[in-house]
Formats: structure tokens, C-alpha cells, sequence
């Protein structure tokens, strides 16, 4: 029996790669924004209770970390009201929730990777709305997952690295932020990560809605994939190496790059940024790894992996 997966956010950088990636293995439907808008809980509720699935992965988000400090409230409706509403329909579908995170629920004040019991004190309103979300989800049903993660690239929509690519194409002169850390993390890994977790559903899973012991579905409380879970490439650093690596990329699979080395910016030097971020916010997978027995790629070898495929071919 396939699992049955619903990918809400299927239009987004991370919705579209599951969609793509989970398509031959599950019985898969997504919804992008023109088709459920997380802002009408009634449609969400009315939607999602006429359909029939096993997994409900939400990725979409009001993910725009600045225009969240002038639209709170509908950052709060988006990002923390709309994952309860969905939380509550899986409860009482006893499907089980995968509700993606970020790292900015960090301050960044910390020197090593964080773990998932980690104090979250966000220091924006993005982060603030993803952790009320985060909470939302776990008070309603404890089998629920978190996932957080952070710099997410992939092909489906573009992110820093095409940004990078293309300013490198057209200037000698890129700069980025050289004190600003974290682990660019491939949309394809993040799928991979996944897998085993929805896999169980197909492995054991019996549909018995009338009963209310989530072990028959195969995702039960020993499982240990509920609560938080990080999932990151394996390293760490910062926007201008990001930036670095993805230029000697661009140039080993022979994109006509002028600009040769990425120069060093201050994040105070970043004036036009309205929302605080994370100075450090690096996602420890240890848990990840001790659950699944997966070791995570490297973000460097992630990274080129996407321009030998993606960028350097157009
Ligand atoms: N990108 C990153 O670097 C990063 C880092 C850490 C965590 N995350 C988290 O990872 C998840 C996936 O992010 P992503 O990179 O895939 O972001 P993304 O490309 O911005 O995708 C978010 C999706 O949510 C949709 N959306 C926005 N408002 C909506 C609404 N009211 N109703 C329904 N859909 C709505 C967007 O649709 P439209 O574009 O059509 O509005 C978009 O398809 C999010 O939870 C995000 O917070 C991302």
C-alpha cells in the first residue's frame, strides 16, 4: 500500500523538489498557493477534510524574513494559525504532520551547532511567528514532526546561489557576508532526509481511523521522528565562502564568470535589512543522524552537485 502524501506549499523551492522526488515512491497531491490559501482557515479546514492522506507535509510559509516585520499579523495567520489548523485536521484524521521550520527561531548567539533542545529565542518577527508555529503544532498532537531547516537552495526557485551565479556573470566585483553563518542545505537532501520518515507509513501502515494507537501507523511515539528534528548539509559557513564555493563551481563546469573572488561585506554594512537576523545559526543533524543512521553530505559537495546539474547547463 502507497502512503498517501499531501505537499501543501507544491509551489514553492522545497514543496516542488518533494513533489518531484516523492512522486514515484508515494501516492502524492500538493496544493500551491492559487489552490489553499493558509490565510482562509475555513477553506484549509473545508479542503483538507475532504481529502484522504496518510502524511500532510506543510512547506509553505510567509518566508519573506523583512516584509514579516511590517505584516505581522498576517505572519502570525501564515506561519503559526494556519500549521495549528492543519495540526488539528491530521489529529483528527490521525494522519501525521510534517510542518517545516528555520533556524532563525535561534538569536544566534551561540558559537556551536544547535540541537534541537536548544532554547528557541527568536529575534524577528519571521522567526517569532515560525516558533509560536512550531509550538502550535507539537501542543496539538505530540506525533507531529518539526523539521527546521536553513539556507535552503534548489532548483525550483531561485535562492543566493543563482543570485551569486548571475551577479559573477555580468560583474568582476560580488560581495557578501563574511559574518553571518550557516549551512546551505540542498532541497534534494532535505527530500532524501525524509524519506525514511514517510516510508514507515507504507511499510506498516493500516488505515483504521476509528483507532487511536498511532503504532498501527507506523510512525509511532518510539519512532523518535516527532517533536523537532534539524536536517542540514553536514558544515558550516558563511555568505561570502557560500558565495565562493558557488563561483568556483560556476567556473570548473565552465560558466563565463568575470568576477573571480567574492569580497567580504559587514552585516551592518546591510542597511536595507528591516527584520534582525541570526549572526550564527548552524542546525546540528546528530539527532537526525542517530535516529536514521544517515550521515548528511556535505554543503560543499551538495552545492556543486546543483551547478554542475542545474546552473551550469542553461
Ligand atoms: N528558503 C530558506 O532559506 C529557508 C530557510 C529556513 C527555513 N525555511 C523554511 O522552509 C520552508 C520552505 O521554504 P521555501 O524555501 O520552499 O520557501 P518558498 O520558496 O518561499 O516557498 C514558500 C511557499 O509558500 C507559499 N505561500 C506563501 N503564503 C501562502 C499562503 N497564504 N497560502 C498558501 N501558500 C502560501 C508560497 O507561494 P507564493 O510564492 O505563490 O506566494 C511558496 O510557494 C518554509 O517553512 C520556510 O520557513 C526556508
Amino acid at each position: 500500500m502507497k502512503s498517501r502524501v499531501v505537499i501543501i506549499g507544491a509551489g514553492g523551492r522545497l514543496g516542488a523538489a518533494l513533489m518531484r522526488e516523492y512522486r514515484k515512491n508515494f501516492d502524492v497531491t500538493g496544493f500551491n498557493h492559487a489552490q489553499l490559501d493558509l490565510a482562509d482557515l475555513d477553506q484549509v479546514r473545508e479542503k483538507l477534510n475532504r481529502s484522504e492522506f496518510d502524511i500532510l507535509v506543510n512547506t509553505a510559509a510567509f518566508t519573506n524574513v523583512d516584509l514579516c516585520e511590517k505584516e505581522s499579523k498576517q505572519a502570525f495567520k501564515i506561519n503559526a494559525e494556519a500549521p495549528q489548523a492543519l495540526a488539528e485536521v491530521c489529529r483528527d484524521k490521525s494522519a501525521k504532520l510534517i510542518h517545516f521550520s528555520t533556524d532563525y527561531v535561534f538569536d544566534g548567539e551561540k558559537r556551536e551547532p544547535y540541537g534541537e533542545n536548544d532554547e528557541a529565542h527568536p529575534i524577528s518577527v519571521y522567526g517569532e511567528s515560525k516558533r509560536e508555529g512550531e509550538k502550535l503544532v507539537l501542543q496539538t498532537q505530540d506525533r507531529h514532526l518539526v523539521v527546521r531547516v536553513s539556507w535552503v537552495f534548489g532548483p525550483d526557485r531561485p535562492s543566493f546561489i543563482d543570485d551569486m551565479i548571475m551577479r559573477a556573470g555580468v560583474s568582476e566585483h560580488v560581495d557578501a557576508v563574511s559574518d553571518k553563518f550557516s549551512t546551505p542545505t540542498y532541497t534534494r537532501d532535505i527530500a532524501a532526509m525524509l524519506l525514511p520518515i514517510i516510508s514507515r507509513a507504507v511499510v506498516t501502515g493500516v488505515a483504521d481511523p476509528g483507532r487511536t494507537a498511532v503504532s498501527e501507523r507506523g510512525y509511532n511515539a518510539e519512532s523518535g521522528y516527532n517533536g523537532i528534528l534539524h536536517f542540514a548539509n553536514e558544515g558550516e559557513c558563511s555568505w561570502q565562502e557560500y558565495a565562493q564555493h558557488a563561483i568556483d563551481c560556476g567556473r570548473e563546469f565552465g560558466l563565463p564568470l568575470k568576477a573571480k573572488t567574492v569580497g567580504a561585506l559587514k552585516l551592518s554594512d546591510m542597511k536595507n535589512w528591516v527584520a534582525r537576523r541570526p549572526v550564527y545559526s548552524v542546525l546540528s543533524s546528530a539527532k537526525y543522524r542517530a535516529l536514521s543512521g544517515v550521515s548528511p553530505r556535505s554543503w560543499r559537495d551538495a552545492v556543486s552537485e546543483y551547478v554542475r546539474e542545474f546552473v551550469a547547463v542553461s
